[in-house]
């Protein structure tokens, strides 16, 4: 049996006008994994297991749900075919902006790489992994697909052809903390960055100035992270919250998150991801962890992460 994984993320500035290649800063979280065991089956076909969901299919019979495509991709590009039991799980929270959809896919591609004695590239996955976005997002950038494949923290600006994105692993000088505070609320990526595109087809001026009102952010929000200074860090996270409001993507449940972790002395807090529900981010002080993380619970939050946001370049 072969086990492979691969890990979440989380954007930290850019999310939406990325689409409209804008850069974005995205990190992954190592320690939320998805999982894949492939292992022989004496019966003819590809059995597929998601454990979680749960759900269960033979491949043969699938219609092309993004499972069934990587599945279908990846063994295409080995040129390979076998009998066999795929079984998957995961630790991240779906349809959260937390990339659970981008890394059951590639811990798919990984696993089957594996088996059949070989592995991917990150670019190679990372292209891979995009035609399942393709299906779970409508339009994605390609931002998460590609972080979690290199598992670095990068700054990514989408380009046309996707093989020309520009990534570059981006500076942070000081390992901060950081609380993904989750609202509770399923919401699928693909809604909200529909309703982006009507608005930006309906009034492409005012939507183009928000996204290049965001890029600033990104800029000055790099250039904060890459001199260690982790309060700004936060007061930008606020100013490119108030962006994805202009952009409609925010709802009460993120705004009523967000109140109560400024009021708790967090630095600073945004929606990570497609927004409407998801995750709310904050950037904070180790020691006012343990009352950020009581507060954001008190205001309805249905979980809340700590963790420590750093970096490691090498293997780049
Ligand atoms: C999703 O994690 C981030 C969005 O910018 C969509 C995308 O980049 O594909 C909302």
């Amino acid at each position: 049996m072969i086990e492979r994984t691969a890990c979440g993320k989380i954007i930290l500035f850019g999310e939406h006008a990325v689409v409209y290649s804008r850069p974005a800063l995205a990190v992954p979280l190592s320690q939320l994994r998805a999982r894949v065991r492939v292992q022989a089956r004496a019966m003819p076909g590809i059995r597929v297991r998601a454990l979680d969901v749960p759900r269960e299919f033979e491949l043969g019979d699938a219609a092309d749900d993004a499972l069934a495509v990587i599945v279908r991709l990846t063994l295409a590009q080995l040129r390979a075919s076998a009998d066999l039991i795929l079984e998957i799980e995961s630790a991240i929270p779906m349809a959260s902006g937390l990339g659970s959809g981008a890394a059951i896919s590639t811990a798919v591609a990984r696993a089957l790489a594996a088996y059949f004695g070989t592995e991917f590239t990150p670019a190679e996955l990372a292209a891979l992994v995009y035609e399942t976005e393709k299906i779970y997002h409508g339009t994605p950038s390609g931002i998460d697909n590609t972080v979690i494949a290199y598992e670095q923290a990068l700054c990514f600006t989408r380009k046309n052809p996707p093989q020309e994105n520009a990534l570059t692993p981006f500076a942070i000088a000081r390992p901060f903390t950081l609380a993904i505070a989750h609202t509770g609320i399923a919401s699928p990526t693909k809604i909200t960055v529909g309703e982006v595109r009507r608005g930006w087809l309906e009034n492409p001026a005012r939507y183009e100035k928000l996204f290049d009102e965001i890029a600033a952010i990104v800029a000055q929000a790099q250039a904060a992270l890459a001199r260690g200074e982790i309060e700004t860090v936060g007061a930008w996270m606020t100013r490119n919250q108030r962006v994805l409001e202009e952009l409609g993507v925010s709802s009460r449940a993120i705004e009523t998150l967000l109140q109560a972790g400024l009021r708790a002395g967090a630095f600073g807090g945004k929606l990570s991801g497609g927004g409407r529900g998801g995750n709310v981010i904050f950037a904070l002080a180790p020691r006012d962890a343990e009352k950020i993380k009581r507060a954001l619970l008190d205001a309805g939050a249905t979980s809340v992460m700590i963790t420590e946001v750093g970096q490691d370049l090498s293997g780049f």
